[in-house]
């Protein structure tokens, strides 16, 4: 019943079937599992937690004291309603208004419809692209239109062409880096643990084992930034931030803590910032 948001191309049928489950699947099920079951009706593709947005949020308020910000592609705006808990007025653009009137959803007024590749339409502090589909590369138009632009996207290379979303050759300086899983790493470990019939503890504990982190946030910005909004992450890095979304309780509970290294990659730590020299 879920394969189908494995891939990431999808149609509007996809978006109303997907709907249909979801429906089903809250009637039998009281877990709050359905964000990375069904991450595009409830949640994200990328995962995030707090620590994700107060990083944005140091960011924009080192760029400006009103800072600007456009997430492109955004779908329903799950991340961006988080982000607008600190940037009250920013902004999404989807390219599809059907995902909103196939299922009834209403669209909020700070989403417009629109397709990158037509162009920005204004300028911003912060461009936020968490998303470009395959063979498709609207790197320029982004760059004409920001200041800093955070990406995230799949290590499996859904992103432009050649699976590229790096702007360094956009005149734009990579300043910071950090890891963590997709919605299909956190879904696979739910899936074995809580959906998946007669599997024995050792089995999970052995595919454990094998699970992966596939998201690389980057931060690219326009050279004459690149200093102070690197002192700003590095004093963001020396505070204990303690606030967190309720959704992490689960990442916690699947091996996607904090700071935690994973089996197969021991050298690396989800989370943790790598900020340029
Ligand atoms: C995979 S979904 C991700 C949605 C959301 N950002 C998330 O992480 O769940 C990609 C979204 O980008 C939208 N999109 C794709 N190409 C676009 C473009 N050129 N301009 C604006 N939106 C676009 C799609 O319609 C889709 O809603």
């Amino acid at each position: 019943m879920l394969q189908k948001f494995y891939i990431m191309t999808f149609s509007i049928l996809d978006v109303i079937n997907a709907q249909k489950e979801l429906n089903k699947f809250r009637l039998n099920n009281s877990t709050n599992h359905e964000r990375f079951i069904f991450p595009f009706l409830c949640g994200s593709y990328f995962t995030y937690r707090k620590i994700d947005v107060i990083r944005i949020f140091a960011i924009a308020k080192t760029i400006s004291e009103n800072p600007t910000y456009l997430d492109v592609g955004c779908g329903y705006g799950d991340f961006l309603e988080k982000i607008r808990e600190y940037i009250p007025n920013a902004e999404g653009i989807e390219k599809s208004a059907e995902i909103f009137y196939s299922i009834g959803k209403a669209k909020p007024e700070y989403i417009k419809i629109a397709d990158a590749y037509n162009g920005i339409d204004k300028k911003y502090d912060i461009i936020f692209v968490g998303w470009m589909e395959p063979g498709v590369d609207y790197r320029d138009q982004i760059s004409e239109s920001a200041k800093c632009i955070i990406t995230t996207f799949d290590k499996g290379g859904q992103c432009g062409i050649n699976g590229g979303c790096e702007f360094d050759g956009h005149g734009f300086d990579k300043i910071a880096s950090w890891v963590t899983p997709s919605w299909i790493d956190v879904n696979t470990e739910l899936m074995n643990k809580y959906y998946t019939n007669n599997i024995k503890a050792e089995k999970i504990q052995e595919l454990r084992r094998l699970r992966g982190a596939h998201n690389l946030w980057y931060v690219y910005c326009r050279p004459e930034l690149k200093n102070m909004l690197k002192i700003a992450l590095e004093e963001l890095k020396s505070k204990n931030i303690k606030e967190k979304y309720k959704h992490e309780e689960i990442l916690d509970e699947c091996g996607f803590a904090l700071n935690e290294s994973l089996p197969l990659n021991p050298d690396l730590y989800l989370w943790k910032i790598k900020i340029e020299d």
